[in-house]
């Protein structure tokens, strides 16, 4: 009898290890199928509103050649400089002493809190206790126009 029960045990033991491979290649088999599906459908959609209306910052006009202007982005106050005419770059106006918010002047950035000074067109640090650059943001200009992106 326990010949029989240890063999019928073994014999199991095979069987589930068996089930448990043909569950193993059946779940290998799953990502491959879904793989072959466009891995557009659920990026595209938040990605093609974004593509579509890109977010408009400012009109160039408004931002002086050689100087800059406050501006917000997705509710975060940003800094856009041009530098030359037609050449727009922005920054993150969070200081990055302590995250006072950083405004314009005539020719650079400054911070009220401690008075560091960032360069308008590069974000490096002028002077002040700034341990580093502003954080560049990313623009385009289109036409007349400033868009994030
Ligand atoms: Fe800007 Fe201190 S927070 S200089």
């Amino acid at each position: 009898m326990t010949p029989a029960l240890n063999l019928s045990r073994r014999t199991m033991m095979l069987a589930g290890g068996g089930a448990a491979a043909a569950v193993t290649l059946a779940a290998c088999s799953s990502p491959t199928d879904a793989a072959t599906v466009p891995p557009s459908s659920a990026p595209t959609d938040s990605g093609s509103a974004a593509a579509a209306s890109p977010t408009e910052i400012a009109k160039l006009a408004d931002i002086p050649v050689g100087g800059g202007l406050a501006a917000t982005l997705d509710g975060q106050p940003i800094l856009l400089a041009q530098p030359t005419k037609g050449t727009v770059v922005a920054f993150s106006a969070i200081c990055t002493h302590q995250g006072c918010k950083v405004k314009p002047a005539a020719t650079e950035f400054d911070c009220p809190c401690h008075q560091s000074r960032y360069d308008l067109a590069t974000g490096e640090v002028l002077g002040g206790p700034a341990p580093r650059a502003l954080d560049k943001v990313t623009v385009t200009v289109d036409g007349d126009t400033v868009l994030a992106g």
